[in-house]
This record gives C-alpha cells, sequence and structure tokens, in this order.
C-alpha cells in the first residue's frame, strides 16, 4: 500500500521569521503518523523551517531548482545547494513556472533526472489549462507531459518520483475537480507509468492531486484508488486548515 503523501506548497509567501512561525505550529499540532508530510517554502525560508522542524518527521522542499551543480546561472539554485541546506524535496515544473518562466517538458525531464541523481525526491508537475479540458484533449495533453517527463528516468528511479496532477484551472480559483476528473487522470498516469515499467513499479508510484484541494474536500479526493495525497497552495498556509488535509489523509490510511 502507498504511504499517503501531503505537501504543502508556500509558493512566494512567508519570509524566513514567517515561515518558522508556521512550521513550529504545523510540527506542534501534528498528530499524525502514518502520512508523509512536505512542507516547500520560498528557498531563502528554507533555513529557519529546517531548523524549526527538526526532530520531527516533517520534510522540506524547496519549488524549483536548476539543472547544474554550480557556475554562472545567476539567480538559480542546485540540488546539492537545497540538499545541504536540509531539504529533501523539490516540485518542479509547476503550472507557474510553466507559464510566468518558460519552463518546458524538457526542462522539466531535465531538472528531475537531476534532483534523483542527488537525492533528492522530485515532484514534477503536469496538468491541463481550461481550453484543453474543454475541447477534450485533456488526456492527450496531460499524457504527453507524463511521457516527455519520465523519458530517459528508470525502472529504480521512478518509483522515487512524486507525480503531482494539477488541473491548472483548478489551482487557486477555488474551483476543483471533482473526485471522479481526478480518478480518471490519475488512473491515465498510472497507465503511462504501467507502460513503462510494469504494473509492480507503477502501483508504487504515489500520484498527488493538486488545485484547491482544502479540509471540506480532501476526504472525497483522497478516498479515490490512485489518489494518493495532494499538492496543497492556499489550504497549506495555515497550520489547522493544512493538518485537516493531513488528518482527512491518516484517516484513510
Ligand atoms: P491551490 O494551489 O491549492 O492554492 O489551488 C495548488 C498548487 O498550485 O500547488
Amino acid at each position: 500500500m502507498r504511504t499517503y503523501f501531503i505537501a504543502g506548497n508556500w509558493k512566494m509567501n512567508l519570509s524566513p521569521k514567517a515561515g518558522a512561525e508556521l512550521a513550529t505550529a504545523i510540527k506542534e499540532k501534528n498528530t499524525s503518523s502514518k502520512v508523509e508530510i512536505v512542507v516547500c517554502p520560498p528557498a531563502l525560508t528554507i533555513a529557519s523551517v529546517v531548523a524549526s522542524l527538526k526532530g520531527s518527521s516533517i520534510g522540506v522542499g524547496v519549488q524549483n531548482m536548476y539543472t547544474e551543480s554550480s557556475g554562472a546561472f545567476t539567480g538559480e539554485v542546485s540540488a546539492e545547494m537545497v540538499q545541504e541546506a536540509g531539504a529533501g524535496y523539490v516540485i518542479l515544473g509547476h503550472s507557474e513556472r510553466r507559464e510566468y518562466f518558460g519552463e518546458t517538458d524538457a526542462f522539466i525531464n531535465k531538472k528531475t533526472k537531476k534532483a534523483l541523481a542527488v537525492g533528492l525526491t522530485p515532484i514534477p508537475c503536469v496538468g491541463e489549462v481550461l481550453a484543453q479540458r474543454k475541447e477534450g484533449k485533456h488526456i492527450e495533453v496531460v499524457s504527453n507531459q507524463v511521457k516527455a517527463l519520465i523519458d530517459g528516468i528508470s525502472k529504480e528511479e521512478i518509483s522515487k518520483v512524486v507525480i503531482a496532477y494539477e488541473p491548472v484551472w483548478a489551482i487557486g480559483t477555488g474551483e476543483t475537480a471533482s473526485p471522479e476528473q481526478a480518478q480518471e487522470m490519475h488512473a491515465v498516469i498510472r497507465g503511462i507509468l504501467t507502460d513503462a515499467y510494469g504494473s509492480d513499479t507503477a502501483e508504487q508510484v504515489r500520484i498527488l492531486y493538486g488545485g484547491s484541494m482544502k479540509p471540506e474536500n480532501a476526504d472525497e479526493l483522497l478516498a479515490k484508488k490512485d489518489v494518493d495525497g495532494g499538492l496543497i497552495g492556499g489550504a497549506s498556509l495555515k497550520a489547522d486548515s493544512f493538518l485537516a488535509i493531513v488528518n482527512a489523509a491518516e484517516k484513510l490510511s
């Protein structure tokens, strides 16, 4: 059975001080023991959050990194730096990075391989925009993103990858995919993994749903067979709402 995975994507919110306060509140109020919990603050907030979470099993991740280890890449951070700072996870290719920073499938594939090589757990994101869903192209679009994402990634490596399906029309909009829509796409993604790696391996990969997941809708989304957790934006910025989602996963564990 796959361990539920709940990750908070803080986006460009919470300074080192405010982030440390939220991390401390999450650590103190958390009662779950079966869920893998991760918070992903802005890179500058990593150090204070890592310090606040010391001694807890809550993991820390960043929201982006570069493909190279060091060098003349102004403004970027490397996987090695992320790891040395105490983070173990990295969100990659979030739709906001695809949209505002021009990240492509090939670039996200390269970043995923780099994260794996260094020992970080990559959380690459896929998802269709509203027009693509309206045109009935969502399955094709996401399938192509997933195929590009896993290109050249071995069977041993893929089980360490946590894939996030985030329909772009549901991110920050308050509109959520229905549990059926989420399950349909998660099953498609697992099918692609099965074709590429066989079902034993595909069954090990966690596939998260993201897009306006909140305490009110978490249980029914997480109850779906192929929904193994959530990537939470807005609702991860308060300890109580984030932990309510963690608790929904804990109950299903
Ligand atoms: P949201 O964001 O929960 O605020 O919709 C999710 C995400 O973008 O990861």
